[in-house]
């Protein structure tokens, strides 16, 4: 099983949006997709209609984990938790670590979509997970979140066998005439080169309406001419840049 974790301490840069798309093409591939939305506000469970609930992700943060017997091929599990953990996530940490290759022979992909702020439910997700999508906004506190993302993973790096596969920073809600975004994006490739999507993603209303749908923007019942190739480019990327990862 790829576990693919969407995240970025920001909130309103696409996770949800891009961990959505991400599933759903999987899923149209005939993968078999663990969805896991470890963000409170369950926007993700909202949308994905199309995958069967296995209720609350509480399971995996407790010990001995025992998948049940019949899983569908497209499951989600919610962060249905009340808090339960927070006074003692340290234990939390370990167990979800120990369970968690338990689904390995169940699933091909599982994707996590995350909190918009640091919790230690963030660091289970980047502790889990094989390879990192990070959405990043052309915009005044989009380097800053960034910056955080990459101390978060050099601290969850220090307690994983291998370290996160960063698959790439992908621009989000980019906006072509907008001359200070398009400085911004300058500046970022500069710095960080290939570790920047080349397909990014341009700020389309149809992905925010396909999503209120429960659909991804192919599904979508609209002229999609200008909002589908980008996503198409953009998930052929990410799917390339996970799949040549040794
Ligand atoms: N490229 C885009 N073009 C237009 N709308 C977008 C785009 N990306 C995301 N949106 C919309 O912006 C809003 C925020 O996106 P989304 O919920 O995916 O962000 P998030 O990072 O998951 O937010 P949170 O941190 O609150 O979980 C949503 O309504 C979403 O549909
Ligand atoms: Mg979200």
């Amino acid at each position: 099983m790829k576990t693919i974790a969407i995240n970025v301490e920001k909130g309103g840069a696409g996770k949800t949006m891009i961990a959505c798309h991400l599933a759903w093409v999987l899923a149209d591939a005939g993968h078999r997709v663990l969805f896991l939305d470890l963000d409170r506000q369950c926007n993700a469970t909202d949308a994905l209609a199309d995958f069967e609930s296995l209720g609350t992700c509480k399971p995996l943060f407790e010990p001995n984990y025992v998948p049940p017997t019949s899983l569908p091929r497209l499951s989600i599990y919610s962060n249905r938790m009340g808090g339960e953990y927070d006074a003692d996530y340290p234990r939390a940490l370990t167990n979800i670590n120990a369970n968690f290759p338990a689904l390995d022979s169940h699933f091909d992909f599982c994707v996590i979509d995350t909190p918009p702020s640091w919790s230690w439910i963030n660091y289970a997700a980047l502790l889990v997970c094989n390879h990192l999508i990070v959405p990043v906004e052309l915009g005044p506190f989009g380097p800053a979140a960034t910056k955080q993302v990459s101390d978060s993973i050099a601290t969850v790096n220090q307690r994983r066998k291998t370290p996160i596969h960063v698959v790439g920073l992908v621009p989000n809600r980019v906006r072509a005439n907008d001359t200070h975004q398009m400085k911004m994006l300058a500046a970022i490739k500069e710095k960080i080169g290939r570790n920047l999507f080349t397909n990014f993603l341009p700020e389309r209303a149809h992905y925010s309406q396909a999503m209120q749908e429960h659909v991804p923007v192919w599904r979508f019942d609209k002229d999609v001419r200008t909002s589908l190739p980008p996503m198409r480019a953009f998930l052929e990327e990410a799917m390339t840049r996970i799949g040549s990862h040794k």
